[in-house]
């Protein structure tokens, strides 16, 4: 695979952006204009002007008869009884006229129009039958129903949900939910070729040369042919959304993970880190591991009893409903290696009567299962699992020999892992311990203190740890939960197969090691923090020897046979020296936060996304291909698809920001003896035109965003179109052999925005060589990013690129504040 492109020679001429004036970019494109306008530009205050066009849009369709309003996927018949059409054309003109009232008097629905509207919508008929037009009604009464009501005075918001009215709420669903929306899930889109098509080629534009672009774009005017075979394999696509419930999935889990052969700790298993707690005594660890345990479970109950609350996006179509697939695999599963391709073990939904629930203590090295809950007794209270717990903290210690570190084979490439398990499982004591392992709802590590020489390795002025447990900082506790630490610590210590691996230490620094397969950061994370919560809210008054008279867990006995015997030595070394290899950085900017940015009227996510891609350009003088994660939820058994930071409006941005500078910018700060020199100074571009830049820059991160979180990003589709040549041809089409798509897939930057509601953070290793990893966790007045890179690459370093990062958002924050 080619690692990276050249970068792109062309600038634009300043002051003009593709697709438009400069002057006509808006800082917070309406939503619509993800769905197929593509590279208009958007006037800020055309509020009218856009309800009349969607209005006027909507009504073109519907008397065509042909598919509505783009992006609705809608079909009219016209067969069908045309005084609906013309009910819903008559809410329609009226919609539009309360619209165009607004925009003169800026008092959204307070008026008597709006009340009388209201109440004829109230009185409105609703027919039946799908795909009819009275369906398309009731929905559209569903919705104005529910906005009308509830418009205040000051509400902007209606606008937004008014224009987006084709796509979300003339939906064909049998019935909608107290917000309006349907009530089933739809699934995950197959965009229009075209569309795909054209926003690769937008996509590639920054990050590949003249001459690459040119080829890609010949290879696709081959395959978009009529004649071609893109029509076919579109098409091909269109028939499997039809008959699966996300056609994309397994598409996705095996290309994202199931096939990937490198090991799990650093490449793929994020780590997450909480602040520490005060362990007086060993009893403290023991109440409160059972503390977390206790919440798991009760969480499991909530589970199987089907209470766990549904989860509404927050943003862009708010309310809309997400599907809540990911927490039903977060417990009790466990990925299993394969010579090949991995698979999943994934608990049953339905519990059998006697099933027991436990969790897989490890202490150093050693594993023990602890039944949480047996079909025979129930449920074991707080207490008994403290007593539990403590019984591993003092028998794992007393045994004559730390054992083999079986744990340590799960930190191997997975194909020689599959080998290993093969062979582990030959014996029947073996099988059955893999067995407990794999179903165990979580796995418990209890570890001991890494040492010092993990901690930050930062830069001159960075601000210090928030947190510490002894003298370690958050960059040695997220070492911990990322990887463990190395044979010598903790890396024997686990299962980086399972899902969730609860981390405590002795010294207070605990967290969370997962594999990803099963969810995204978000399910895990909102997890662990209500359960932390639970515990912070109400302080453990018993914290005393707990008194029980259980049997004691059972310890797990491995026969390890002489090939085995001899793989530990090898695992040893490859784990330590990925370990070794990994450039790690916590780095909290404070600034300022997401306060401060939507002061500024720019979605923090996209502001943050820019800051990275200036960040970038600073120190390499290019942008590369950068991947954030985009959740997909809004759709049945969505995940995620890749928001695009780098674009040419970025990259202009960033030059103009760099003041014309090429590849190799020092850094300011580089000259930390020289004062004056640390000022950022706009001599070449004006703060007007640069703010002009950045407003562009916005824009288009800004639409790419919505189009990936309203199901109509890039990557996914074009995954689909690669795997469908493969089933449909048997072999990979030239497109996805090509130069450019090789560049556009080695994501050079992997972001990903994990917010946590405590002062927490997650954080991963970089997905290629020579990249960067970056997550951050913007909160109201700072940001907290974890910065990876591998020492192995000379390029890179997650301190320089943490410093650029700093001086980026603050040469940002000089630029916009006034
Ligand atoms: N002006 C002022 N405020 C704005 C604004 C603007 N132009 N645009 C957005 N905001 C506000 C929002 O209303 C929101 O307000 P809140 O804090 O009161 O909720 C806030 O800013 C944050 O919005 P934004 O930064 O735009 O992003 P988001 O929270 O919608 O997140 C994604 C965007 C892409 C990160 C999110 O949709 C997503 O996909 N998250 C999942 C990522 C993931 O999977 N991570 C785990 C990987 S393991």
């Amino acid at each position: 695979m080619t690692e990276e492109g050249e970068k792109k020679q062309e600038p634009l001429p300043i002051g003009r952006m593709p697709g438009g004036g400069a002057g006509a970019c808006a800082m917070y494109p309406a939503p619509w204009k993800a769905h197929g306008s593509g590279g208009e530009q958007i006037s800020p205050n055309g509020t009218t002007f856009q309800a009349h066009s969607v209005v006027h849009e909507y009504r073109q369709n519907e008397r065509r008869g042909e598919s509505s309003a783009r992006g609705a996927g809608l079909v009219f018949d016209q067969e069908q009884e045309e005084s609906s059409v013309q009910e819903a054309d008559q809410v329609v003109q009226e919609v539009a006229n309360v619209a165009s009232n607004e925009a003169s008097t800026s008092a959204a629905g307070s008026g008597a129009e709006s009340a009388a509207l209201f109440s004829k919508l109230r009185s409105f008929s609703i027919g039946s039958g799908p795909n009819s037009p009275q369906r398309v009604v009731s929905n559209l009464r569903g919705f104005l129903t529910h906005r009308l009501s509830n418009i205040t005075p000051s509400d902007t918001g209606w606008k937004d949900s008014i224009l987006s009215i084709p796509k979300k709420w003339l939906s064909t669903a049998e019935s909608v939910d107290e917000f309006g929306f349907p009530d089933t899930l739809p699934k995950v889109p197959v965009p229009p070729l075209d569309e795909t098509m054209a926003d690769y080629i937008r996509a590639l534009e920054p990050i590949t040369t003249p001459a690459q672009l040119e080829r890609t774009k010949e290879l696709i005017r081959q395959f978009t042919d009529p004649q071609g075979i893109g029509p076919r394999l579109h098409q091909y696509l269109l028939d499997r959304r039809e008959t699966e419930d996300n056609w994309a999935y397994h598409y996705w889990l095996n290309d994202m993970y199931m096939n990937i052969r490198i090991p799990l700790p650093i490449n793929s298993n994020p780590g997450m880190v909480f602040p520490p707690r005060r362990f007086k005594t060993v009893h403290d660890v023991a109440h409160f591991a059972a503390r977390l345990l206790d919440g798991l479970l009760s969480h499991r109950e909530m589970l199987d009893s089907g209470e766990l609350p549904l989860e509404r996006a927050a943003s862009r179509e708010k309310n809309q409903p997400l599907c809540m697939a990911q927490y039903y695999r977060l417990l009790g599963s466990c990925r299993r290696p394969g010579v090949e391709r991995d698979s999943q073990y994934l608990p049953s939904r339905e519990r059998l009567a006697d099933e027991d629930r436990h969790v897989v203590v490890f202490c150093r090295n050693q594993m023990y299962c602890v039944v949480l809950q047996a079909s025979d007794r129930g449920k074991l209270s707080e207490s008994e699992i403290a007593s539990q717990i403590l019984y591993v903290l003092s028998d794992a210690p007393c045994l004559p020999a730390k054992p083999a570190p079986v744990g340590l084979l799960t930190a191997e490439p997975r194909s020689r892992w599959a080998l290993d398990r093969e062979m582990l499982q030959q014996d029947e004591q073996n099988h059955r311990n893999l067995e407990l392992i794999e179903t165990a709802q979580v796995v418990l590590c209890l570890d001991e203190p890494l040492g010092g020489n993990f901690n930050a390795r930062g830069f001159t002025g960075a601000t210090p740890s928030v947190h510490s447990a002894g003298d370690r900082d958050e960059t040695n506790m997220a070492h911990e939960m990322i990887h463990g630490g190395g044979s010598e610590y903790n890396s024997g210590n686990r299962w980086f197969d399972k899902t969730m691996q609860l981390i405590i230490c002795t010294d207070g620094t605990w967290g969370l090691c997962y594999e990803h397969s099963t969810s995204e950061g978000i399910a895990p994370v909102q997890l662990l923090e209500k359960i932390y919560k639970n515990i912070e809210e109400h302080p453990d008054e018993d914290t005393g020897l707990p008194q029980h008279h259980l049997p004691p867990p059972e310890r797990l006995e491995w026969h390890i046979s002489p090939q085995i015997q001899a793989r530990f030595g090898q695992a040893c070394q490859s784990v330590d020296k990925a370990i070794d290899n990994l450039d790690f950085y916590v780095y909290r900017y404070q600034g300022y936060g997401k306060t401060f940015i939507k002061s500024c009227q720019v979605s923090p996510d996209v502001y943050i996304q820019l800051a990275l891609q200036l960040a970038h350009y600073k120190l390499y003088g290019r942008l590369v291909a950068t991947y954030e994660s985009a959740s997909t939820r809004r759709f049945l058994l969505g995940r995620v698809d890749c928001i695009r930071a780098a674009s040419t409006e970025a990259l202009e941005w960033a030059k103009a920001m760099c003041q014309g500078e090429g590849a190799n910018v020092p850094l300011e700060s580089d000259r930390e003896d020289e004062e004056e020199s640390r000022k950022v100074k706009f001599s070449i571009y004006s703060k007007d035109h640069l703010r002009e830049l950045f407003r562009c820059a916005v824009a288009r991160q800004t639409e790419v965003m919505v189009k990936n979180i309203l199901g109509n990003g890039i990557d996914i589709p074009l995954l689909g179109l690669r795997e469908a040549s493969v089933d449909v041809t048997g072999e990979m089409h030239e497109l996805f052999k090509d130069e450019s798509y090789n560049i556009s897939q080695c994501f050079l930057l992997s972001t990903s925005q994990v917010a946590c509601s405590t002062d927490s953070f997650m954080g991963y290793g970089p997905v290629t060589p020579r990249g960067y990893g970056c997550s951050y966790n913007p909160q109201p007045e700072q940001i907290v990013f974890c910065v990876s890179a591998f020492y192995a690459c000379e390029d890179t370093s997650a301190s320089r690129y943490a410093k650029s990062l700093k001086e980026s958002l603050d040469i940002m924050r000089d630029l916009l504040q006034n």
